[in-house]
């Protein structure tokens, strides 16, 4: 591989959307943010400069980040923030990845401006597993508040409710035609006839699961989060926050002289706090006989998405996903497990703290936790303070592997929603097998949660619905092609398995992708153990590492 340098200035820009101008967070004063493009086994060198009164750091969403967890990017977990003025360099290869992925802001809610592309390419000659694409497009997601998106958050943690939600879903940072004020900014991918493009689809939006589709279009689905899939085709798509699709679209062989809308709406399995509008952009294709203004006349035709709550179809689509597992890309899927995990996954309540308006559920302020922990962030970063033998009094290695209240989903719901706080870490010698069940709650709010863990990929050994059951369920395990992937959802008032090999040193964060509940405190972390070998264990932070 070769080395590639970026420079990323993190500053203020005047972007206007919806008729509504403000000045945000962006890097190099782009929205969305610069492409990233490498090659597996590329290295990476990115500086980032903050030129903002904010605090910022970058999470590279989905790399592994074997030995070098001083790169990987969230605050307060494995560096501390880069403050106002300072600078730091993320320096870090690209080992057995290519595919699509991301990048973003990891600290509060500044990813909700702070986000881009991330395209890992194969190795130079290396093909795709498909054919060739004619032209490859990122379609990136995002969400648009008309206010500051740090408002919004601070003051749903101030009062205990739930936040303002959005005022547009985005396509590439465009709402489209279905809102007002923005037929001006729509997104719009001009094709030919008779050709492939390779869709590259990524959910940066904070706080929803996204159903896609393109009117009288069917997508093959060939990847998802940096991983060959089976091939499949569908007309519609679910993608989580902080999952990433690549589909091919195959153009129809001659030019229809139409137009087609390609839409995104939420799926929503509860009453959380959603945004229920509609964002759009235009297929478009290319004629020597079309003028813009006779493109306009043409007639334009719209998808038609499933309903806000179709949970069958999100299981149908779910269970479609398969790992490739050819000869050339296999599914190391572990296949005896050292170490056996059940988490308890949902949201809840602690006691209302004075001085607080608490506008939660019988006023209480709203909480989310695993295992009923409710993780507090630390004010230093939880990688040096293992790296350095100082965790006493940053975090304790005390994270129930287990519920804390015996569970019964389906029957007796336990009295379990209060939740109590921790900095609380699970710590595992290098290269141990895990298992690792979640299981939904759904006790307040029924929503899946779209589980991301950092440094790893894990397998989706199985899922279902109801209570997980340890004398069943495991002889339904697929431990021959299942999905790999870096973000589950964990289905509403069910539950899922993965599998992963913990053979990358350093603490890995693991949390729910929709920003609320991780700002609520669905979160926690691993810490996993240096192994013998040189190649083994986690390399000394650099020098420009941020302090706090
Ligand atoms: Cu894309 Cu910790 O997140």
């Amino acid at each position: 591989g070769i080395t590639r340098h970026y420079k990323f200035d993190i500053k203020l820009q005047n972007v206007t959307r919806l008729c509504h101008t403000k000045s945000i967070v962006t890097v190099n004063g782009q929205f969305p943010g610069p492409r990233i493009v490498a090659r597996e086994g590329d290295h990476l060198l990115i500086k980032v400069v903050n030129h903002v009164q904010n605090n910022i750091s970058i999470h590279w969403h989905g790399i592994r980040q074997l030995q070098t967890g001083w790169a990987d990017g969230p605050a307060y977990v494995t560096q501390c923030p880069i403050q106002t003025s300072q600078s730091y360099v993320y320096n870090f290869t690209i080992v057995g990845q290519r595919g699509t992925l991301f990048w973003h802001a990891h600290i509060s809610w500044l990813r909700a401006t702070v986000y881009g592309p991330l395209i890992i390419l194969p190795k130079r000659g290396v093909p795709y597993p498909f054919a060739k694409p004619y032209e490859e497009v990122p379609i990136i997601f995002g969400e648009w508040w008309n206010v500051n998106p740090e408002a919004v958050i601070s003051q749903a943690l101030q009062t205990g409710g739930g936040p303002n939600v959005s005022d547009a879903y985005t396509i590439n940072g465009l709402p489209g035609p279905l809102y007002n004020c923005s037929a001006k900014d729509t997104f719009k991918l001009k094709v030919k006839p008779g050709k492939t493009y390779l869709l590259r689809l990524i959910n940066a939006a904070l706080n929803d699961e996204l159903f896609f589709s393109i009117a009288n279009h069917s997508l093959t689905v060939v990847e998802a989060d940096a991983v060959y899939v089976k091939p499949f085709e569908t007309n519609t798509l679910l993608i989580a926050p902080g999952q990433t699709t690549n589909v091919v679209l195959k153009t129809k062989p001659h030019n229809p002289n139409a137009t087609f809308l390609m839409t995104a709406r939420p799926y929503v399995t509860g009453l959380g706090t959603f945004d229920n509008s509609t964002v759009a952009g235009i297929l478009e294709y290319e004629s020597p006989f079309h003028s813009a203004a006779s493109i306009r006349n043409l007639p334009l035709f719209k998808p038609s998405l499933p309903s806000l709550n179709d949970t069958s179809f999100a299981t149908n689509f779910t269970n479609k996903l398969r790992s490739l597992a050819s000869a050339q890309f296999p599914a190391n899927v572990p296949q005896k497990v050292d170490g056996h995990f059940f988490f308890t996954i949902g949201l809840g309540t602690s006691p209302c703290q004075q001085n607080h308006t608490c506008q939660g559920p019988n006023g209480t302020m709203f909480a989310a936790s695993i295992n009923n922990v409710s993780f507090v962030q630390s004010t230093t970063a939880l990688l040096q303070a293992h790296f350095f033998g100082q965790s006493n009094g940053v975090y304790t290695p005390d994270f129930p592997i287990t519920p804390i209240f015996p569970f019964n989903y389906t029957n007796n719901p336990p009295n379990n929603t209060m939740v109590s706080n921790g900095t609380k870490l699970v710590v595992l010698p290098f290269n141990t097998s895990v298992e690792l069940i979640m299981q939904d709650t759904s006790i307040l709010g029924a929503e899946s949660h779209p589980l991301h863990l950092h440094g790893f990929n894990f397998f989706v050994v199985g899922q279902g619905f109801g209570n997980y059951d340890p004398n069943k369920d495991p002889s339904k395990f697929n431990l021959v092609d299942p999905i790999e992937r870096n973000t589950v959802g964990v289905p509403s008032g069910g539950w899922v398995a993965i599998r992963f090999q913990a053979d990358n040193p350093g603490v890995w964060f693991m949390h729910c992708h929709l920003e609320i509940h991780t700002s609520w405190g669905l979160k926690m972390a691993w810490v996993v153990l240096d192994g013998k070998l040189p190649n083994q264990k986690l390399l000394p932070p650099p020098a420009d590492l941020p302090k706090c």
